[in-house]
């Protein structure tokens, strides 16, 4: 059974309400009626209200950057679950590597967050992906490993429907370097081969794993046409309308 596609936005920290309302309403015409593809937007929390809005009843999903694993509570400056879902938040990115890097986030705080989102029905984009230096040391499959396991510690093949994964190796991320199709595809075959060994062969074959890093209208048909890749995480070429609808319409 072939996998839906999911092309993501993230947004990361750029655009006002006003730049993301005119992204909205120039994106969506452009995509009207595009159903081959998932596709969803990631701003940032102060942007989800307007982004909501503008999208309510489009073909497009709206979600959060990063939610915090407690239900509420003292955590100046995070968002909740709850929080997210009572503006329409439906999807979020968990453990994406800038949150690892800038943020401490380690395997233990990603579990925590994909438990938290599983249990409150949102779609979970897990982020893993290796750094420059251990790709050239050759450590690139034991750390998508460790990542996946660690992510996944006590999940169960009967929770693990909605989770996507998005393969993002670091030193692709804003970089303009991309992966090779060939080199995605085999990060993604390690990553699908971890997911089998942790939940079984079944939930690995339906698992979505998007790819990230660089991705733009001129690469996207490369990487998006193999058939490890069942979507992209856009940032950069995100940012403008015809640029992700661009990639969106590979
Ligand atoms: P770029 O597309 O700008 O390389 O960013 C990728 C990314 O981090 C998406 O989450």
């Amino acid at each position: 059974m072939p996998r839906k596609a999911l092309i993501a936005a993230n947004w990361k920290m750029y655009k006002t309400p006003a730049e993301a309302k005119a992204f909205v309403d120039a994106f969506l015409p452009l995509v009207a009626g595009h159903t081959r593809d998932e596709m969803a937007l990631f701003p940032s929390p102060v942007l989800l209200p307007t982004v909501m809005a503008a999208a309510r009843g489009s073909n497009v999903a709206v979600g959060a950057q990063n939610i915090h694993f407690a239900e509420e509570g003292a955590y100046t400056g995070e968002t909740s679950i709850a929080q997210l879902k009572a503006v329409g938040g439906t999807h979020t990115l968990i453990g994406h590597s800038e949150r690892r890097q800038y943020f401490a986030e380690t395997d233990e705080i990603v579990n925590k967050k994909l438990h938290a989102a599983l249990k409150h029905g949102l779609v979970p984009v897990v982020c893993v992906g290796e750094v420059l230096a251990e790709r050239e040391a050759g450590q690139t499959g034991q750390v998508l490993k460790t990542q996946v396991t660690g992510a996944f510690a006590g999940i169960t093949a009967e929770m693990a429907a909605p989770i996507v994964i998005a393969y993002e190796p670091v030193w692709a991320i804003g970089t303009g370097k991309t992966a090779t199709p060939e080199m995605a595809a085999d990060a993604h075959r390690i990553i699908r081969a971890e997911v089998a060994g942790l939940l079984g062969a079944g939930v690995a074959a339906k698992m979505r794993i998007l790819y990230g890093g660089s991705v733009k209208p001129e690469n996207a048909t490369a990487l998006l046409g193999q058939e490890e890749i069942d979507g992209a995480l856009v940032g950069g070429a995100s940012l403008k309308p015809d640029s992700f609808a661009k990639i969106v319409k590979y």
